[in-house]
């Protein structure tokens, strides 16, 4: 089966190729590059032994897009093409509309033409804004606080009236919490360019001694020890619920919407405590003003994924910790 991996250079692209190509998929790259680098292609034939055909495209250029489809017969694709930085996306909410919402039309329309009605699509956790109670279901209520997230439940929306338009479809939502984490072979993992957004590129890079310190944003939250708690997944098991979710929906002609996290939740405390001590590190911190738009706490019900996809996150916080760490030693001064 061959497969489109839009956005297959990023972080959880990478991750999901190598286990596509690993359980014998063929894998189509697209992305554009601009927030990953060429040299993972390399790095996931090191991996693999075996080579995906890259074309470095924007999603928008609709003529390039088409090539692809004429060139392969494509039988489904995996989605994660898109900008996702909340801070930027309240600074340009015109990219980040422009980028994520006709990058996704572009990419449906083009399917449509060359019929194929297969489509795995990346969401977030943050299209539940701020739950009105734990853990959180798919059933949720659902609105946004921000320009990307906005983009997360638009492109939902779009792709819901596409399957009530033609239910010949399959569409699969995955609605992620927070993947962090590297692959075994650290050779790919989470580098993000500039100063990361998220607590664990950042706290990695406290480790690497890159920065001095870590702010912790408010400890006044309602949870257990005051900083806000979060689902944290490691990616190899985020990409192989992908993997799961091609296998069991391919044929389905259904919309499926799935939270994909573990159901257990970690502070930023805790988080911290524990990389230093399965990495023995010492990570310095202090306690600043909460975040704008920080909630307490979130973590998903991952039942509904467990029971219809046939998979159950195995790695522990720990395995998350380590794995991003020694992934960032890896790769010091490669960002
Ligand atoms: P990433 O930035 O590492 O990967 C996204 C890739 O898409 C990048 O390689 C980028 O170059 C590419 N891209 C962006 N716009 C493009 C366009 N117009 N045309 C072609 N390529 C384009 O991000 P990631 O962490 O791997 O996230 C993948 C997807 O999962 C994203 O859609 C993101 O919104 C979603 N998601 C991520 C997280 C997270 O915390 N990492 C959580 C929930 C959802
Ligand atoms: C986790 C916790 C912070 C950084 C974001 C997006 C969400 C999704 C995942 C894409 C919070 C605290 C953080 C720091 C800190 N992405 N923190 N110091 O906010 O849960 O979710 O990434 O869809 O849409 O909003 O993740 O890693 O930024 O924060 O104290 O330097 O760590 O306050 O409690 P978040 P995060």
């Amino acid at each position: 089966m061959k497969v489109l991996v839009t956005g297959g250079t990023g972080y959880i692209g990478s991750h999901t190729t190598v286990e596509l190509l690993n359980n014998g998929y063929e894998v189509i790259i697209v992305d554009n590059l601009s927030n990953s680098k060429r040299e993972v292609i390399d790095r996931i034939k090191e991996i693999t032994g075996k080579t995906v055909k890259f074309y470095e495209i924007d999603l928008r250029d609709r003529n390039s897009l088409e090539k692809v489809f004429i060139d392969n017969k494509i039988d489904a694709v995996i989605h994660f093409a898109g900008l996702k930085a909340v801070g930027e996306s309240v600074k340009e909410p015109l990219m980040y509309y422009d980028n994520n919402l006709n990058s996704s039309i572009c990419l449906c329309e083009t399917m449509k033409k060359y019929n194929c009605k297969n489509i795995i699509f990346s969401s977030s956790a943050t299209v539940y804004g701020k739950p009105k109670s734990l853990p959180i279901t798919e059933c949720a209520e659902t609105h946004t606080t921000n320009p990307y997230g906005s983009t997360k439940l638009f492109i939902e929306n779009i792709l819901s009236d596409l399957y009530i338009s033609d239910n010949s479809w399959s569409i699969t939502l995955l609605r992620y919490f927070n993947p962090v984490g590297a692959h075994s072979s650290y050779l790919i993992g989470e580098n993000p360019k500039g100063i990361p957004n998220n607590l664990m590129p950042f706290l990695v890079r406290v480790a690497t001694g890159e920065y001095k310190e870590l702010s912790v944003f408010g400890n006044d939250y309602d949870t257990v020890d005051g900083t806000g708690e979060r689902d944290y997944i490691h990616v190899v098991d985020l990409a192989i619920f992908h993997l799961k979710a091609l296998e069991k929906k391919y044929n389905s002609k259904e919309l499926n919407i799935y939270n994909i996290g573990t159901g257990e939740c970690n502070s930023v405390l805790e988080l911290v405590k524990c990389f230093e001590k399965v990495n023995k590190v010492k990570i310095n911190y202090k306690i600043v003003e909460r975040r704008p738009g920080d909630i307490d706490s979130c973590y998903a019900d991952p039942s509904k994924a467990i029971k219809e996809l046939g998979y159950k996150c195995e790695k522990t916080i720990k395995d998350m910790c380590i794995d991003s760490y020694k992934y960032a030693i890896n790769n010091k001064n490669t960002n």
